[in-house]
């Protein structure tokens, strides 16, 4: 008569037949599943003890235990050896040559705009000048009517302006109403000092002009300052920023918050073929507006126009920019476009 045991023997057999075949880890798993799973062949021959004729049941229990146990270390065998040889194998591959040359890494720059920026604050702090930053959100107020430019004044129309959804506040359209917030935290005291920051028109995009900006505004208030003192600091600021070799031109104009008001040009790189094109044939590029701060300003400020006098420009760095590396489209400065980029 066969005994219930024989099946375990066979049970035994092909499970080890089986488990030699198993070339890898996910194998030596799925094997693992099949005999020991909750539905094994293991678990089920342990729980057959129950069908087994009662004087074999001794001999069922004690075999099948050596079976499994044998199955048991055989299986944790084979994961160990065969967890051994796929880390050789991922070490061989992986191997590293520290030998080679290591691969270079792209160092960053600052972006022309910051560069500009920053050399701008170099030479304004050569001459003396702080460097003070106001709101990029304005009022009204402050935008225009305590620059001398009163509600329906002709002169708010030089600036297109982007309204905010808040009744009298405007993204400020230039950084001279940093001014206004700059002396009347400082009146009585003198002032010298730059304004830096973006600004934002409401305007036809062109190869000369861009909706978001820089500028950078100046300052100066005291005793006896005069429109020579003006000249001389921009004079100083373009031989240090352009070279001693360009030219500046100096031409007379008009802002609503300076009396009188003047505008200052560079000459363009004269061999560059697109100077025509970019300085409407004049051969030159405004880069800023200035003038003597006009009494009424000074007032609304918190100054005494009997007492001090002030100058204040305001400059545009992406204009200089342009001038200094003959560049002929200032969309190009927001664009993000690497190629542009990687040559400052
Ligand atoms: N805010 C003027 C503009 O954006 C530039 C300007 C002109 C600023 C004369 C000044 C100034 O401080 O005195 O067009």
């Amino acid at each position: 008569m066969a005994e219930a045991t024989d099946d375990l023997k066979a049970l035994e057999t092909q499970a080890l037949a089986e488990l030699a075949g198993c070339s890898d880890e996910p194998a030596l798993r799925a094997w693992n599943t099949k005999y020991f799973g909750d539905k094994g062949l293991m678990k089920a021959a342990l729980s057959a003890i129950g069908k087994v004729p009662k004087e074999q049941r001794a001999s069922y229990g004690q075999e099948a235990n050596r079976v499994k146990v044998a199955l048991e270390s055989a299986y944790s065998a084979a994961l160990d050896k065969a967890k051994e040889e796929s880390l050789a194998t991922s070490l061989a591959s992986d191997k590293l040559d520290v030998t080679l040359p290591g691969r270079p890494a792209r160092r960053g720059r600052l972006h022309p705009a910051t560069q500009i920026l920053r050399d701008i604050y170099a030479i304004f702090a050569d001459l003396g000048f702080q460097v003070y930053r106001t709101n990029e959100v304005e009022t009204d107020e402050l935008n225009f009517e305590l620059l001398n430019m009163p509600e329906h004044h002709p002169a708010r129309d030089m600036w297109d302006t982007f309204f905010t959804t808040t009744p009298g506040t405007v993204l400020r359209t230039h950084t001279s109403p940093g001014q206004i917030r700059l002396m009347k935290e400082t009146a009585p005291h003198p002032i010298r000092a730059i304004l830096p920051g973006m600004c934002y028109r409401n305007e036809a995009i062109s190869t000369r002009s861009e909706i978001q900006f820089f500028q950078v505004e100046g300052l100066v208030v005291g005793e006896g300052v005069t429109m020579a003192d003006l000249k001389g600091t921009l004079t100083a600021f373009a031989r240090r920023m352009f070279g001693p070799d360009r030219q500046l031109r100096i031409r007379s104009s008009y802002f609503p918050f300076t009396e009188p008001s003047i505008e200052v040009d560079i000459d363009w790189p004269k061999d560059d073929p697109n100077r025509d094109r970019l300085t409407k044939g004049t051969g030159w590029l405004e880069i800023l507006g200035a003038g003597m701060v006009h009494p009424t300003v000074l007032r609304n400020g918190g100054y005494d126009p009997d007492k001090v006098t002030g100058f204040a420009f305001g400059m545009g760095p992406q204009r200089m920019l342009m001038l200094k590396h003959a560049i002929d489209d200032i969309r190009l400065f927001w664009q993000n476009d690497l190629r542009f980029l990687r040559q400052f």
